[in-house]
């Protein structure tokens, strides 16, 4: 089965990833709004989630009270919730011309599970193969800051959501081996994928990150617009 074929119009697919507490749901956001302050057609979703089945799986995954999961179950999770997400989301707005701002993405699953859960890479691109029709992003926004600023930001904002009583910490009480290889996994993916991914590693101010990206992201619209297919 294949998504696109040449001729349908195709729009344009971004990724936001980065350690919890990397600040990229935050850039997301600002991304969305200047480029709907331009005029352009935005779609904006997460994963896990922001479809109804991905809203069930993403409650019991981020849960802390959900112990003892299997890390292939977990990884399998995480594609169910991806698979929903471009048949429901996804899929239908890059056909129509859409740009898709996506908080996280197979990356996240190679990063955590892959590297994270000791799963390595192979089952997770195997998975994605089958599951996702082998979609991938047109480009992927890594925020890398140092493992130090990441897990101190996460702790703080831990604490804030314990005290709103939000509970979305299963991933966050991992210690800082786990996140140690998340990290190593997500250098490794930037290495590996120079064309798709741009990495952002230093620790800047929201403004100058924004500014960053901002300027990434209309270079690449403006590549496609000009290219001759
Ligand atoms: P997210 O809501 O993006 O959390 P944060 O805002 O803290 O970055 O993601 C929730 C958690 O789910 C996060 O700890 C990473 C984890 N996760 C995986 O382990 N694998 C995946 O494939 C995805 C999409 C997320």
């Amino acid at each position: 089965m294949q998504w696109y074929t040449p001729a349908m119009p195709r729009g344009f697919f971004i990724t936001f990833e980065g350690l919890d507490g990397s600040g990229k749901s935050t850039q997301l956001r600002l991304l969305a709004r200047t480029l709907q302050a331009q005029g352009r057609a935005v779609t904006t979703t997460r994963q896990p989630g922001g479809t109804e089945l991905g809203d069930q799986i993403r409650a019991v995954l981020l849960h802390s009270a959900t112990q003892n999961v299997a890390p292939l179950a977990e990884m399998a999770l995480m594609f169910a919730d991806r698979a929903q997400s471009i048949h429901e989301i996804i899929q239908p707005a890059l056909a129509e011309g859409k740009i898709v701002l996506c908080d996280r993405f197979t990356d996240s699953t190679e990063a955590y599970q892959g590297g994270g859960r000791n799963l390595g890479s192979e089952p997770v691109l195997a998975l994605h193969r089958a599951v996702c029709d082998d979609l991938w992003p047109d480009l992927t926004i890594l925020l890398l800051p140092s493992l130090e600023t990441s897990l101190a930001r996460a702790r703080r904002r831990n604490g804030r959501q314990m005290a709103q009583g939000t509970d979305e910490n299963r991933f966050e009480a991992e210690g800082r081996a786990f996140y140690e290889r998340v990290f190593l996994k997500y250098q490794e993916i930037a290495a590996r994928e120079r064309l798709r991914v741009v990495a952002i590693e230093e620790d800047a101010s929201v403004d100058a990150i924004e500014k960053r990206i901002v300027e990434i992201v209309e270079e690449r619209l403006e590549r496609v617009a000009t290219s001759p297919d």
